[in-house]
């Protein structure tokens, strides 16, 4: 593929305030960490994004912000060009991020009290979204067949019918919602469509909401394809909050932009409802970006998904044959690889100060995603390549010394 984007460039980030770098020595505890945690990525965006927020810039007054026609009609024509999913104007809410969007569903949609479906090892904003509302979250746990997760459905079944925390009878049952993640961070994930529709034939059937985390819709490897689980049945529709953004797959994540697709009229209000006030509403450089983003950013995404694709496969094969004790659990989306280190033989603690003492490697530690992430990493090799690298050449010296 001919291309305009060098993604082996290394750009210095200390200097822009990023999470990822100039955090990770305090959250990490040393000193030459490579950072390869928060999930954004090191390389330079579209220049059309880059064009459109200098456009803005230029006009020097930058007051409050609402999204107009164009913005609407940015992720209309998104949706529909990539899984023709016709979405209508008035369903989209705005938000500055996907992490305040699902904080505000719980509010909306719950008492305290409540239970929510998750299914864990699942990014940790779940969890926390679910207790800090004072909910109690059910645990639908994935389940890692032949090296690939699966959802356990009957469980999920279960899980809905008889309220786990509560003991309460099958009519009484409490949980409310149910937050997906598709494609699923960390386990990489992307559903199939059946999947998809089992999960909400069981949504349905118990009168649930059904919260659709789909940020990482547009990282896909191997021909994966991704379905909004809601674009599979006006019921479904009815019954759910999807949430998008540019952010992950066009690295804009500190622009914080994102939508929320409520078909539903009265979710869509009472989800606005819970929103005002705490809620703010995208700045003005996030709505240009994600407008950008969406209508004109395919060349990049294209570059980037396939420097992806060879950074994942050199992972692969590093594994293989440098690493083996470590198995690779192969992505089919998102940038963030699953790393099975029970084969090394450690605890928790003693896996964690491999990984940051003698690797200096900043990974997420496994088991923070809840059970069944015991005993595994989280990398993120959204990196040049030689980051990536030196970074598998530190891991296979710090193992080869246990
Ligand atoms: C599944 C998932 N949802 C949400 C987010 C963060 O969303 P936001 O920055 O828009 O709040 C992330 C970031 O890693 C994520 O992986």
């Amino acid at each position: 593929m001919s291309s305009i984007y060098n993604f082996d460039k290394i750009i210095s980030r200390y200097q822009t305030d990023s999470v990822k770098w100039s955090m990770a020595e305090r959250i990490f505890g040393e000193k030459d960490i490579l950072p390869m945690w928060v999930a954004d990525m090191d390389f330079p965006i579209a220049k059309e994004i880059t064009g459109a927020i200098k456009q803005r810039a230029e006009h020097e007054i930058y007051g409050y912000a609402v999204p107009g026609p164009k913005i609407f009609e940015a992720v209309i024509s998104r949706m529909k060009k990539k899984y023709g999913w016709k979405v209508k104007p008035e369903w989209i809410a705005f938000t500055p991020g996907v992490v305040p969007a699902i904080y505000a569903a719980v509010k909306a949609f719950t008492m305290p009290g409540d239970e929510i479906i998750i299914q864990s090892p699942v990014y940790r904003p779940f969890w926390s979204a679910v207790t800090d509302n004072g909910c109690q979250p059910v645990n639908n746990q994935l389940k890692l067949f032949q090296d690939r997760y699966e959802i356990d459905i009957a469980a999920l079944e279960d899980a809905f019918r008889f309220s786990r925390h509560s003991g309460l009878v099958p009519s009484q049952a409490r949980v409310k919602m149910m937050i997906l993640c598709s494609p699923h961070n960390p386990v990489g994930r992307v559903w199939t469509k059946d999947e998809l529709m089992r999960i909400g034939e069981t949504v349905l059937k118990n009168n649930a909401i059904l919260i659709a985390d789909e940020i990482h819709a547009e990282i896909l490897f191997n021909g994966s394809t991704h379905t909004p689980v809601a674009s599979i049945s006006p019921e479904l529709e009815h019954c759910s909050l999807t949430c998008i953004s540019p952010s992950k797959a066009f690295n804009i994540a500190g622009l914080s932009a994102s939508a929320v697709i409520i078909p539903n009229p009265e979710l869509r209000k009472q989800f606005n409802n819970a929103k005002n006030g705490i809620v703010p509403m995208v700045n003005s450089f996030g709505l240009v970006a994600l407008e950008a983003a969406y209508c004109f950013g395919d060349q990049w995404l294209a570059e980037c998904l396939h420097y992806l694709q060879e950074n994942l496969d050199f992972l692969m094969d590093f594994f293989q044959k440098r690493i083996p004790h470590i198995k690779v659990i192969q992505p089919e989306g998102t940038y963030l690889v699953w790393l099975d280190c029970n084969g090394l033989g450690l605890t928790n603690m003693e896996l964690r100060n491999l990984i940051r003492k003698k690797a200096r490697l900043g990974l997420e530690d496994g088991f923070t995603f809840g059970p069944g992430g015991e005993g595994f990493q989280r990398m993120n090799i959204a990196c040049p390549r030689s980051i990536l690298t030196e970074a598998l050449e530190r891991l296979e010296t710090a193992v080869n010394k246990i």
